[in-house]
């Protein structure tokens, strides 16, 4: 199966998409984990992409493309996390998946008011070192500043800042909000509100890939 998981900044895509991989056994894809790691390994990709991601602004979509062509026919099923952010980057996983005869199996769009979405971002905080992410309300590092994992400096990443976040929200009502127009024409999209603790959005994500349906 391949099945995009739509929604705003802070709407839970990476927390949910990590939980369906551990129980589905999926691949979990997601651009944004992929730029970081670019980043972090100090790549020719990561050096362009650096600049993009600090400000909250996208990635060129050539880069996006040919960094994730070569995952979506991974046997095991992938979990779109973060793409398709953009209708060109929508249309070209179209294109490239009528190729090898693979669908889309399934668009959820996981909504969030911009309150809660604020609220999110601005309690997230990662591990410098190894990524690892925390959330200062739901589940703080157990020393304060300091990664459970590896002991690295936890700190807010450069794109959760205010001026980031509004301009994040901004780009994904100009640029990703169409591409859930696009698959709305296309495919039955699954709606999900994604309030509630990440259990519970867990089980409506769950109930609404499993019908196959859309889902409130
Ligand atoms: P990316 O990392 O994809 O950022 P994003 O889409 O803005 O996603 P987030 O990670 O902020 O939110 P999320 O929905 O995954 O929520 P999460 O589970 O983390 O991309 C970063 C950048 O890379 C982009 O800005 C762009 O520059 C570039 N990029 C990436 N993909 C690209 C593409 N395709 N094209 C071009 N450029 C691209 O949760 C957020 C917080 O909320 C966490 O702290 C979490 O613990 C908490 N939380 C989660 N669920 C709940 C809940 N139910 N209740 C309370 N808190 C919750």
């Amino acid at each position: 199966m391949r099945i995009v998981l739509l929604g705003p900044p802070g709407a839970g895509k990476g927390t949910q998409a990590r939980r369906l991989a551990e129980s589905t056994g999926m691949t979990h894809l997601s651009t944004g984990d992929m730029l970081r790691s670019e980043v972090a390994s100090g790549t020719e990709l990561g050096l362009l992409a650096k600049k993009f991601m600090d400000s909250g602004d996208l990635v060129p979509d050539s880069n996006i493309i040919a960094m994730i062509q070569q995952h979506i026919d991974d046997p095991a099923g992938v979990l779109l996390d973060g793409f398709p952010r953009t209708i060109v980057q929508a249309k070209s996983l179209d294109k490239a998946l009528d190729q090898i005869s693979l669908p889309v199996d399934q668009v959820v769009h996981m909504a969030v008011d911009i309150d809660e979405l604020i609220r999110r971002l601005s309690s997230r905080v990662v591990c410098k070192e190894c990524h690892t992410p925390y959330n200062l309300e739901l589940d703080p590092p157990l020393e304060s500043g300091i990664c459970d994992q590896c002991a690295g400096d936890v700190i807010v990443r450069d794109d959760d800042k205010p001026d980031a976040v509004k301009n994040r929200m901004k780009v994904y009502e100009e640029l990703t909000a169409p591409v859930l127009d696009y698959y709305q024409l296309h495919r039955n999209v699954a709606e999900v509100m994604a309030t509630g603790t990440p259990d519970a959005v867990f089980a409506k994500l769950t109930k609404a890939i499993g019908s196959g349906a859309p889902f409130n």
